[in-house]
């Protein structure tokens, strides 16, 4: 099937034409200064449904689809997938990640993908009977054990592990250094997988509940790289060689697997492989996220190609001469290969490059191209990541414009002072998320009444203010700090807040509301 016949089964509408969606997005964020992040909801939604489209093409009933939050970093956005059919669970890219999204109430089904040496972390998730049955770390070798063993001492609660298996290609028997795919986990043969997890089942304090394999040559690898032609060749010869031998092995390793206990799920694959992970029968749940918002790099593929849902856009601050305009800001240059495929690229107007000299900048982007010279001072342009997670790194907040031209604003992890690359500062914040829910404002609310000391808010009081339909406000008087609802918040769908003074900004400051609604905090 055409990727265009499978947007039309997904119910994806035509791209509205590069002025069209400029005027769009210009219009929609007019009255807000760049650098700002944008979501396109409506693209994110038609994204949404055509990974769930393209997980169902294998015709075995459809695999649900795990959400890759490194590539999202949002929460909103994280919900949103989440609240599409086809979506269940999250993976996660760290353990304190998944500790916060659980006490958060984003999911109750979290795979950490990377192995955990956080002691402070395990300790956390240990002293959490809750959070013990809901997040599974990942494991490939006896150290990880060991670690989480010292961590814990002796006697720990039982530990839900997943078993990382190596899905890269190795096409050469006798010589293992030739590698093709992610250099992850050890556990290569099914036999070594099956050693491992006998090895598991037989250790007090850990269950083995799942197995995961990312064939990263295929799902991360674009098999239509623009301009080069043979490397195109050589990629798809790669994949085609790779996948049915990850298939054999992985089925012969869960196979074997299952043999010594039984598995709550198979995870595999990412967004660039949702089809043929799809149909490898030994599988039962995909990853994606990337596709989602459409980073340039997925750009890169025949199978596929996402809207790009997710773009920011910088201010003309100068014009240099003729052809040129200079951009503030700008050099949110992606992880990886530090190749040019790395950079932002601009994306509207349609027309315009970065320059081979410059390319983005620390403080300063200039661009170049037909359209450059149409650009005035205190335009702005509107440029796309290369990877799907990272900007969020970058932005506290994504304006999210829904498809009715209503402009909403979320935080992203950065803008709920959470970074996960991040060390000690991190620990604070997730030993206070994991604590008990802080304060219940629903009895609170209904009764109108004040917050009383227990309820975890230092000195807050509070009541509710039902105003328009659209805008209900709750206030919380933190000294000096109020909390405001955002508009089409609904008040009953809250149900714990947490106010912590030390993070107080001048900037609004997002706080936990339900699940799937969010606070402001003003200074
Ligand atoms: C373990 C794992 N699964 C799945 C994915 C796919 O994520 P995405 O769909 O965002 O490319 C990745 C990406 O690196 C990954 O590391």
């Amino acid at each position: 099937m055409s990727v265009d016949q499978g947007r039309r089964l997904a119910g994806r509408s035509a791209r509205p034409s590069p002025d069209a969606a400029r005027e769009r997005y210009d219009q929609a964020t007019a009255d807000l200064d760049p650098p700002l992040a944008l979501v396109d909801l409506g693209a994110f939604d038609r994204n949404a449904a055509d990974m769930t489209r393209r997980a169902a093409l294998a015709g075995n009933g459809g695999h649900p689809v795990r959400v890759a939050t490194k590539s999202l970093r949002c929460r909103f956005l994280i919900e949103r997938a989440l609240a599409t059919p086809g979506y269940r669970g999250v993976m996660c890219y760290s353990l304190a990640e998944a500790l916060w999204l659980h006490a958060t109430g984003t999911s109750d089904d979290l795979l950490v993908a990377y192995p955990s040496v956080d002691r402070g972390a395990l300790r956390a998730l240990a002293a959490d009977s809750q959070a013990r049955q809901h997040v599974t770390i990942m494991t490939d070798s006896q150290a990880h054990l060991d670690v989480v063993d010292r961590a814990l001492g002796d006697g720990h609660p039982e530990i839900r592990v997943c078993l990382d298996l190596d899905v890269s290609w190795r096409p050469l028997a006798r010589q293992p250094a030739v590698h093709i795919g992610t250099r992850r986990s050890p556990l290569h043969t099914p036999e070594q997988a099956a050693d491992f997890a006998r090895a598991i089942t037989r250790r007090p304090g850990f269950r083995l509940v799942g197995v995961m394999g990312y064939e990263g040559q295929i799902a991360g690898l674009g098999d239509a790289p623009p301009g080069h032609p043979v490397r195109a060749r050589l990629i798809r010869l790669i994949q085609g060689r790779s996948m049915p031998e990850l298939v054999r092995r992985r089925t012969e390793a869960i196979r074997r697997i299952q043999a010594l206990t039984s598995l709550e799920f198979v995870n595999g694959g990412g967004t660039g492989s949702l089809e043929s992970t799809a149909r490898d029968t030994s599988v039962t749940e995909l990853t994606a996220g990337s596709g989602l918002v459409g980073p340039t790099l997925f750009d890169a593929y025949r199978r596929f190609s996402p809207e790009p849902a997710l773009l920011f856009a910088l201010p003309v601050v100068r014009r240099p001469g003729p052809g040129l305009a200079t951009l503030f800001s700008g050099g949110y240059v992606a992880s990886g290969t530090g190749t040019q495929d790395r950079l932002p690229r601009p994306y509207l107007p349609a027309g315009l490059n970065l320059t081979g000299t410059e390319g983005a900048g620390e403080v300063q982007t200039p661009v170049r191209g037909p359209a450059a010279g149409q650009l005035r001072t205190g335009d702005r342009v509107w440029l796309r990541h290369a990877k799907a997670g990272e900007l969020a790194e970058r932005f506290r907040d994504y304006h999210v414009l829904h498809e009715d031209g209503q402009l909403s604003t979320v935080p992203t992890y950065r803008g709920e002072g959470q970074c996960f690359g991040l060390g000690p500062p991190n620990r604070h914040e997730y030993r206070a998320h994991a604590a008990p829910a802080p304060c219940r404002f629903s009895s609170w609310a209904a009764a109108g009444r004040r917050a009383s000391p227990e309820s975890g808010v230092p000195g807050a009081s509070g009541s509710l203010c039902p105003e328009a339909s659209r805008m209900a406000v709750l206030e919380v008087a933190v000294p000096g700090v109020t909390v405001r609802s955002i508009p089409n918040g609904r008040i009953n769908r809250l149900r714990s807040l947490s106010v912590q003074p030390w993070r107080r900004r001048r900037r609004p400051y997002w706080c936990h509301g339900s699940p799937s609604r969010y606070w402001t905090v003003e200074s």
